[in-house]
């Protein structure tokens, strides 16, 4: 496996032209009991008609920065810390006004389950609507007329007679679809897709991705997608984000996560992956589980479970070493100050 080629030691640089900016986002739940550091200096950039996903095990954080995206965590018990760039606002210290303006409108988020978003009691048409009135001046019929369009922009047949049906009334797949239309009601600049067809069967699941990705690109949507899911990243992913216990591991273009990846960890559940795929069964998942986000070890939150971990992986939190095609690694097995390559980390080497 090509080595990661370091042509510098910074982390990646901010992109020009980012749409989306997030720099060293920190997000903790805080209980009489506990604080739980669910996301710990997550930072990234995404351009505007760029698609990045996000991927790691149950856990590691994913639904908690895309929730944070949207402000939606519970006020009193949240700590959010960083900044969080979309356009021109820092949704970090937007007003509450400003966010339920831009909530719906300029961001919009779609769910694994679509019932968390449809409300059982209106027909889809209303949700539509009603969600396009709340944000644009416009009236009930011009509304209604954009509600027909969206359904037929997201493929569900006979869209008019759908207009008028009640969520459960509808199958899965396309209570995914109306789902996605709501979303999309107000043109949203970036769209945030949490395991969107985690719930769906093979079929429908790619018949959604591909049809997300035609929207997105139609659109010229950022998206931010997440999943646990290496063959839907692959699908649909510009740039690949890993994540474990809160923070980015490793960071690039799909091709170089998916084609070749650096960190152990990356590695190991690309192997699983694959295992799975060869051996037709459930995914195997990676010895051991991830750290208590409670109490987050010093070091690399990973070394626990890594079968290339020396006693210097447990020191301090890695830093992020990108090279000058992006690819961001944390794992100083892979890299160290000065550029110079300390291993080629190979996935099956021994327990060191
Ligand atoms: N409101 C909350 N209060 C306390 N802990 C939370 C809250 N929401 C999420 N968590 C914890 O944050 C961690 C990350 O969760 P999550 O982002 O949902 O993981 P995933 O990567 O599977 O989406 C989990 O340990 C979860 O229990
Ligand atoms: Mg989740």
């Amino acid at each position: 496996m090509k080595p990661l080629d370091l042509a510098s030691v910074e982390p990646h640089p901010a992109a020009a032209d980012a749409f989306v900016h997030i720099d060293d986002l920190r997000v903790r739940f805080v209980s009489r009991e506990a604080t739980v550091r669910a996301v710990n200096g997550v930072s990234f950039d995404l351009e505007r008609g760029q698609v990045l996903c996000i991927i790691g095990e149950s856990g590691s954080g994913k639904s908690v920065m895309m929730r944070s995206l949207l402000r939606l965590h519970p006020k009193k018990r949240t700590v959010i810390e960083g900044v969080m760039k979309v356009g021109e606002h820092n949704i970090a210290n937007v007003s509450e006004r400003t966010m339920s303006e831009l909530r719906g409108a300029t961001i919009s988020m779609i769910f694994q389950e679509p019932m968390t978003a449809l409300d059982p009691l209106y027909t889809i048409g209303d949700q539509i609507a009603e969600t396009v009135m709340r944000h644009e001046k416009i009236d009930r019929q011009a509304a209604w007329a954009r509600a027909l369009e969206l359904l037929e922009l997201v493929r569900v047949p006979s869209p008019e007679r759908r207009l008028k049906a009640f969520p459960h009334e509808l199958s899965g797949g396309l209570r995914q679809r109306a789902m996605i239309a709501v979303a999309l009601s107000c043109r949203p600049s970036l769209l945030l897709a949490d395991e969107p067809t985690t719930a769906l069967d093979a079929s429908v699941q790619i018949q959604v991705l591909v049809l997300l990705r035609r929207l997105q690109q139609e659109m010229g949507m950022s998206m931010i997608f997440v999943t646990h899911d290496l063959g839907v990243a692959a699908q649909i992913a510009d740039k690949v984000a890993v994540m474990y216990a809160g923070r980015i591991i490793e960071y690039g273009e799909a091709r170089d996560i998916l084609l070749a990846p650096q960190h152990p960890y990356t590695k190991a559940m690309l192997t699983s992956t694959i295992k799975d795929q060869v051996r037709g069964k459930r995914l195997e998942a990676i010895p051991g589980t991830p750290p208590d986000l409670r109490m987050l070890p010093d070091g690399c939150s990973f070394a626990p479970r890594c079968s290339h971990a020396t006693p210097e992986c447990m020191v301090a939190v890695p830093a992020a070493v990108s090279d000058a095609g992006g690819h961001m690694v944390r794992c100083i097995k892979v890299s160290a100050p000065g550029g110079q390559l300390v291993s080629d980390v190979k996935h099956d080497a021994p327990l060191a």
